[in-house]
């Protein structure tokens, strides 16, 4: 199974993204700044994913303690061990994390699961590194169980000779594992259903051009790749049986903050009679923020549309404005699938409902 990072003897591996499909290339991260930058800079990307990155970052924002041979723990670097120091450490560590990309959820509700978590080990004056360390593998361990539950409860949506339409990547690469969206279409594929992905390429980035259809070429699951302006095309001449993407954050209403483009993808499903499903972890769920409006959207440099591998392609004085998310809203959303369920519209109550522990479709 693919996984976009990993431990190993004291620091986190993470697969350069950047350079997919080209070259598969893994960088060591020793400290939580290391992993910050790797946010920031897209080494890692995906909603799921860069959760799980910030909460390894937490465990790597404070050093590992050593137990001396007269059984006394020391911190390494001859501190001693003061909670309050560690504490500021990992306040500090989780400001970086936090602000290195601010729309997806799962990366603010891992650093502060993260924060609460220590300050009750350290408030029992328990070794912060090494049990951050175990709830981040724990974490990891999760999202990919969650990811398997998703990609059961959306296969049961897809019939045999499905084509569905996915946009960006949200795959095992996005992920622990597996994925949401590419989870539903692996866990229908490994169930016997014959299947066809298209894939857009999503412009800027090229998420669905680079890791997507590398994903699932990987997989041998069948794939064929479209300009993002073909989709409604392919809907109106019946070619494409539903969309299902993944998502950033969903408000409480049901709106989704999903990659640029995701809101036209819905506009045309929902024009042309077709479902839109998005498959997204209960992590990615924001129930403190009543709509969509709320999301703070970011903005990336506008290099990544006016320059091509380091060429300029749009003349000097063009402006290029560069929306990383858009919004969906929910009136146009047919079911969200989480590892708890599938919830239906009003999803004010059935989101609520999965999140209380309630059925399994909501
Ligand atoms: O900018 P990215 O590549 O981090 O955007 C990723 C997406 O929009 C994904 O669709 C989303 O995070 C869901 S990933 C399971």
């Amino acid at each position: 199974m693919i996984s976009p990072l990993y431990w190993d003897d004291g620091a986190l591996y993470m697969l350069d993204q950047r350079l997919l499909p080209a070259d598969e290339v893994w960088l060591k991260m020793e400290s939580a700044e290391d992993v910050a930058r790797a946010i920031r800079d897209m080494v890692i990307r995906g909603a799921p994913a860069i959760g799980l990155a910030a909460a390894y970052g937490m465990a790597l924002a404070l050093p590992e303690r050593v137990v001396e041979p007269d059984g006394e723990d020391e911190v390494r670097g001859g501190l001693d061990a003061r909670e309050q120091e560690n504490m500021n450490h990992l306040f500090e560590a989780a400001r970086r994390l936090e602000g290195a990309r601010p729309t997806a959820a799962n990366l603010s509700w891992a650093v502060r699961r993260q924060l609460e978590f220590a300050s009750d080990i350290a408030a029992e004056g328990g070794d912060l590194h090494k049990a951050l360390l175990e709830r981040a593998q724990q974490m990891h361990r999760e999202d990919v169980e969650a990811n398997r539950a998703i990609g059961g409860l959306g296969a049961g949506l897809l019939r045999d000779g499905d084509r569905v339409l996915t946009h960006c990547n949200a795959g095992a690469l996005a992920t622990g594992g597996h994925g949401t969206a590419l989870g539903v279409f692996r866990s229908a594929f490994e169930s016997g259903l014959n299947i066809a992905v298209y894939a857009t390429e999503t412009r800027p980035y090229l998420q669905g051009a680079r890791l997507t259809a590398w994903e699932l070429v990987r997989d041998g699951i069948p794939v064929r790749l479209i300009v993002d302006s073909a989709a409604a095309f392919l809907m109106a001449r019946g070619e494409i049986d539903a969309v299902i993407t993944g998502a950033d954050r969903i408000a409480a209403n049901g709106d989704v903050a999903n990659k640029i483009g995701t809101y036209p993808l819905a506009l045309a499903a929902r024009e042309h009679g077709i479902p839109f499903y998005v498959a997204a972890p209960m992590s990615t769920l924001d129930l403190e923020l009543p709509e969509g409006r709320g999301i703070e959207i970011e903005v990336r440099s506008g290099e990544e549309i006016t320059h091509f591998r380091g060429s300029r392609m749009v003349p000097e004085m063009a402006e290029a404005v560069n929306h990383a998310f858009d919004i969906t809203p929910h009136e146009i959303v047919s079911a969200i699938i989480t590892e708890k369920g599938i919830a239906r519209p009003p999803f004010a109550e059935s989101l609520t409902h999965l999140f209380e522990g309630g059925a399994e479709d909501a």
